[in-house]
């Protein structure tokens, strides 16, 4: 499909058809993502198809954990940048995901890793949370999603299952050194929505600086 239609319509899919993805057709989107960018071109992912599925439920009630969490009522006006959820020590909300409560019937889980002796760290050391790690590996999972959607299927990238990395770890066989960064579930989507709603050009770009005229 046309690059700019697939950039401009490739929403999030949560729910998925009973109609099975092959090992052939997952093989053939990672050989399509393998291709995204990386710092230092080190490649650092780590994907694991995960079909077992007592290791679907257990990361899926990992998950429930942290998307109650998540849901927690109230705000907290002074949370800082980077504060998880709604707010701090909320209590959690129960509502239904359906990726999570029926994980064992999503066509793929990917659970993708990335090697952190593989990432350079700009910003580790300036005084606030780094964020260009997350570059080396994100754009592979963007592409996970691209290629995905070049089959006619659909998916969603999470990062539900990172706060629960300690106790994701063993049950994953995650190697020393490594980071869960995403679980990515994909399928035939019940419902792909390709009117994506987001800010305008104007809004967020600017000439010179950032407190530029508009472009
Ligand atoms: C880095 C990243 C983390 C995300 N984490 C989650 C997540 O944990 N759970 C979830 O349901 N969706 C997650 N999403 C999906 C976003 O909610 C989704 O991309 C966004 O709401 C836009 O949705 P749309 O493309 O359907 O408009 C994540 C997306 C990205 C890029």
């Amino acid at each position: 499909m046309d690059l700019s239609e697939a950039l401009r319509g490739t929403g999030s899919a949560r729910r998925f058809t009973e109609e099975p993805v092959s090992d052939d057709v997952v093989t053939s989107i990672l050989d399509d993502a393998r291709f995204a960018p990386s710092g230092g071109n080190r490649q650092p992912w780590r994907v694991a198809v995960v079909k077992d599925l007592s290791i679907r439920r257990h990361i899926a009630d990992l998950m429930t954990t942290v998307w109650h969490e998540y849901l927690g009522e109230g705000s907290d006006p002074s949370r800082t940048p980077f504060a998880f959820g709604k707010s701090f020590g909320a209590t959690p909300i129960v509502e239904p995901n359906w990726l999570l409560d029926e994980i064992e019937k999503v066509p793929v889980v990917l659970s993708i890793a990335a090697d952190l002796n593989k990432i350079a760290l700009m910003d580790g050391d300036i005084g606030r949370p780094p964020i260009t790690g997350g570059a080396s590996i994100y754009p592979f999972c963007w592409s996970v999603l691209l290629a995905a959607r070049a089959r006619g299927l659909g998916g969603v990238l999470t990062t539900f299952l990172s706060r629960a990395e300690q106790q994701a770890a063993p049950i994953l066989g995650l190697p020393p050194g490594h980071a869960i960064v995403a679980t990515i579930f994909l399928g035939h989507p019940v419902h792909l929505n390709t009117k994506l709603k987001r800010a305008a050009v104007t809004d967020f770009a600017t000439i010179d600086r950032f407190d530029g005229p508009a472009l």
